[in-house]
């Protein structure tokens, strides 16, 4: 684009004025961040493969890792995607929502969207404003989550700004994200259907409607299984996923604690972060990455993070801790 802003402008993401702009940026090929239910995205027009070339290198995202493609409907759906019969009762009980599939891809998708690949992940956004953007650009948004690759997802505008602003024209801000962790990614691309992401939409509401699922929990650098690097979603400071008892803590030593419940000896860490004094898990999944971006900016020694049980959305929290705590 000739017209680059140097800075975004941040927007209100309720303001028609605001998404008929930001749609236009999108059309003529920039950058625009704008809220999903599950995390900020950083969208460009999915048929625009330089437009998708620029995302991937202001999120210094390697080329390897395919980005997902996000329309209003099934409809918009099926220009990109090519959906197997066992896939429309899913997109029909979880769209729009955080549910991301993988389908075989259609010629109108540019190679750069899918690395490569034969697949494409295709979602629904539930948030309105994503909705209104889609609607607006009239084509589907290839967005992946809007922070510098391998950090923590962003949940508020203000963490998008204060990341990329520098770089991008435009973020809509629409409030903190709901749900707070990505979506779920379900491969109809393989029998049976395969789970490669825990996400916002529990895989227990999955297993009545597909019956047989695989779940991966593996994970590798290799380019065949996308978005499963073993270290992602990740603080500059050290974090250990430790039970009660076990942090031995060294005297002097900044520590942080990460936990649903709250502690029963505070006194002995510099910050606590209670992700759900009720023990909700879609209350602490909400408030999971806003509370690692607060204490990454402590300057601790190191953070402690209390495991929980992985049912519902727990299955995604300790994912993606588990992928933080990963060294190298
Ligand atoms: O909730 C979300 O999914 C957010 C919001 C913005 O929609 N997006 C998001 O995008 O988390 P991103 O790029 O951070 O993660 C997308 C994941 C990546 O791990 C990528 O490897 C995987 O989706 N993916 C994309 N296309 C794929 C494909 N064809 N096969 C396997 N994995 C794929
Ligand atoms: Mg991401």
């Amino acid at each position: 684009m000739e017209d680059v802003l140097p800075i975004a402008e941040i927007a209100d993401a309720s303001d028609a004025r605001a998404i008929e702009k930001a749609a236009r940026i999108i059309r003529r090929g920039g950058l625009v961040a704008f809220p999903t239910e599950t995390v900020y995205g950083l969208g460009a027009d999915a048929q625009n493969a330089q437009a998708v070339a620029r995302l991937f290198e202001v999120k210094a995202r390697p080329r390897l890792d395919p980005v997902i493609i996000h329309v209003v409907d099934v409809e918009m759906a099926s220009l990109y995607g090519r959906f197997p019969e066992s896939a429309s009762r899913l997109m029909k009980q979880f769209w729009p929502g955080p549910l991301t599939l993988i389908v075989e891809k259609t010629p109108l998708v540019p190679d750069i969207v899918t690395a490569g690949l034969k697949t494409v992940a295709i979602r629904v956004p539930s948030h309105p404003a994503a909705l209104a953007l889609i609607s607006a650009t009239e084509r589907g948004i290839a967005a992946p989550s809007a922070n510098p690759f391998g950090y923590i997802s962003p949940t508020e505008a203000q963490h998008v700004a204060e990341q990329l602003g520098n770089s991008i024209e435009m973020i809509l801000d629409g409030g903190p994200c709901t749900i707070g962790v990505e979506s779920t990614i379900l491969s109809m691309a393989d029998s049976p259907p395969c789970i490669l992401r825990a996400g916002g939409t529990a895989v227990e509401d999955l297993v009545p409607i597909l019956g047989e699922l695989k779940v991966f929990s593996g994970s590798s650098q290799h380019p065949q299984a996308p978005g499963q690097m073993k270290r992602h979603y990740a603080t500059q400071t050290r974090l250990e996923i430790l039970e009660e008892g076990f942090e031995k803590l060294v005297p002097g030593e900044k520590v942080g604690l990460l936990t649903l419940h709250p502690s029963l000896k505070p006194e002995k860490y510099a910050v606590l972060e209670v992700l759900s004094p009720s023990g909700n898990l879609r209350e602490a999944a909400a408030n999971l990455f806003r509370a690692l971006r607060r204490l990454d900016a402590m300057s601790l020694d190191r953070i402690i993070a209390r495991p929980l049980e992985e049912k519902g959305l727990g299955l995604a929290i300790m994912d993606r801790l588990r992928r933080c705590s990963a060294r190298g």
